[in-house]
């Protein structure tokens, strides 16, 4: 597949360009202002969760320094920023009272947003649940339609006047799979009957804080994001595309499909699917988990290539991983394909009912070394340059992509990864919080003043 060189103008003068970041690996102010702990404040205090013994008490600081920051989304070019909202630092006891400094906190940013002519995109939520909400069973609860209902409809009152582009869910598998059934990440819990409860109360949650947003936020263009990723069957052998297929409706089609109206995916072969319609009574919810998003977000960083393998519960499969198939890969061990990105762009669009697209995270972690004040980063830029060549073909054939974030912004916490991987295009030194523009922020620059 060849395709052709990228420019900013094949992508129209309205295509939101942006960075994203997220609270809980940004923002710091650790129990600032009223500011309660998140599960993954809990998470990082319980010895060996994450690499290093690190923490997000601090991250890349942006509780302070979000004006720099913003200065800098503004420096490179972009005119639009995602960013997430803090549950346990807008209510800090997951329901209840408000904390008025929060509020003044995502107003003064929002403010700043404004004032630089950066249109925000506000995530309501990015992975950091009250810790509070997480010791009366968090995302497997159920009460959580209402805590959650609550606090979707407290950021809409208060945002909504200046905040018109909202995202209602951060990936739900991530933080479903990693969370509830790997315990890799917070809070840390495994199991079937863990995850089952998460994954139904985050395909309720999309759809429900879909429709409150729509409510309360007069011309709100509303959204949320998946993580989706091209499944390729490691041989043509019937074992091995089975494997693919039950990988596929885990990756790509678990979340999308009760959102399009389609209840969760069917498939007599694969027990999983069977269960969780079980556990969950899901036939009585086909239409409570449907919303018509105005887009929706997706996040794409590798493909995967997939095998059977018996000896993997529940999903009977395993990955073969990009340094054994010898495919070129980032220093995650995360294979780089620009023509993957192009094939699940158009997989997505090919659903009916999905109106817009905009790639809401996409990006590379490497080994930066800052050296002389430079940041060297070339891998970077070839990944976002052969992206944004896939995403201008999908574009060209027709795909209403309506825009593209790049992640991220700084370098930042990465989950249980801690300070370990860098993605950021700015490169931060954690010691001393500087700020220094890598040389793919300066290709941004570049490509964005075209
Ligand atoms: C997706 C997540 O939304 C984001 O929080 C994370 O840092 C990136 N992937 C990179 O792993």
């Amino acid at each position: 597949m060849s395709f052709t060189p990228v420019h900013r103008k094949n992508f129209g003068n309205n295509f939101h360009w942006g960075v994203a970041i997220a609270a809980a690996q940004n923002e710091g102010g650790f129990l600032e202002d009223g500011k309660s702990m998140s599960i993954w404040d809990a998470f990082a205090r319980r010895q060996g969760k994450i690499r290093g013994s690190h923490t997000p008490f601090v991250a890349a600081d942006f509780y302070h320094r979000y004006k720099d920051d913003l200065l800098l989304v503004k420096a490179l070019g972009f005119n639009s920023f995602r960013f997430s909202l803090s549950w346990a630092r807008i209510l800090p006891d997951g329901t209840g009272k408000t904390n008025k400094q929060a509020i003044a906190f995502y107003h003064k940013v929002i403010d700043e947003c404004l004032k630089l002519e950066i249109t925000p995109f506000v995530t309501i939520y990015h992975w950091d649940l009250p810790n509070v909400l997480e010791k009366e069973g968090g995302w497997t609860s159920t009460l959580f339609q209402k805590w959650f209902a609550r606090y979707v409809k407290v950021c809409a009152e208060n945002f909504g006047d200046k905040v018109k582009n909202w995202i209602i869910l951060n990936e739900p598998l991530s933080f479903t799979a990693l969370g509830y059934m790997m315990a890799q990440h917070a809070p840390g819990k495994r199991g079937l009957f863990n995850f089952f409860p998460a994954i139904h109360n985050a395909a309720l949650a999309q759809a429900e804080g879909g429709r409150i947003v729509r409510e309360l936020v007069p011309n709100a263009y509303i959204g949320t994001t998946f993580s989706c990723s091209e499944v390729i069957p490691n041989t043509q052998r019937e074992e091995d595309i089975k494997a693919a297929g039950r990988l596929d409706i885990l990756m790509n089609r678990l979340f999308i499909e009760p959102v399009l109206g389609l209840g969760y995916p069917r498939d007599d072969q694969f027990p999983f699917i069977q269960k969780l319609e079980k556990y969950t009574h899901a036939w009585r919810y086909t239409e409570k988990m449907y919303f018509k998003f105005d887009f929706i977000g997706l996040q794409n960083y590798f493909p995967v290539t997939i095998k059977y393998n018996a000896l993997m519960p529940v999903i009977n499969a395993s990955q073969v991983n990009a340094k054994t198939k010898g495919a070129p890969h980032t220093d995650l061990g995360w294979e780089i394909n620009s023509e993957s990105f192009y094939r699940i762009i158009k997989k997505f669009w090919m659903y009916g009912g999905v109106k817009e697209i905009i790639i809401t995270e996409n990006g590379a972690s490497f080994k930066d070394k800052l050296e002389n004040g430079v940041v060297k980063d070339d891998k970077r830029i070839a990944y976002f340059q052969t992206h944004l060549r896939a995403m201008q073909k999908a574009k060209k054939e027709g795909v209403n992509l309506k825009g593209y974030f790049a992640w991220t912004l700084t370098d930042n916490f990465e989950w249980n990864l801690g300070y370990s991987a860098r993605f950021g295009l700015v490169h931060v030194d954690f010691k001393t919080q500087l700020r220094t523009i890598k040389n793919s922020g300066h290709w941004w620059r570049a490509f964005l003043q075209d």
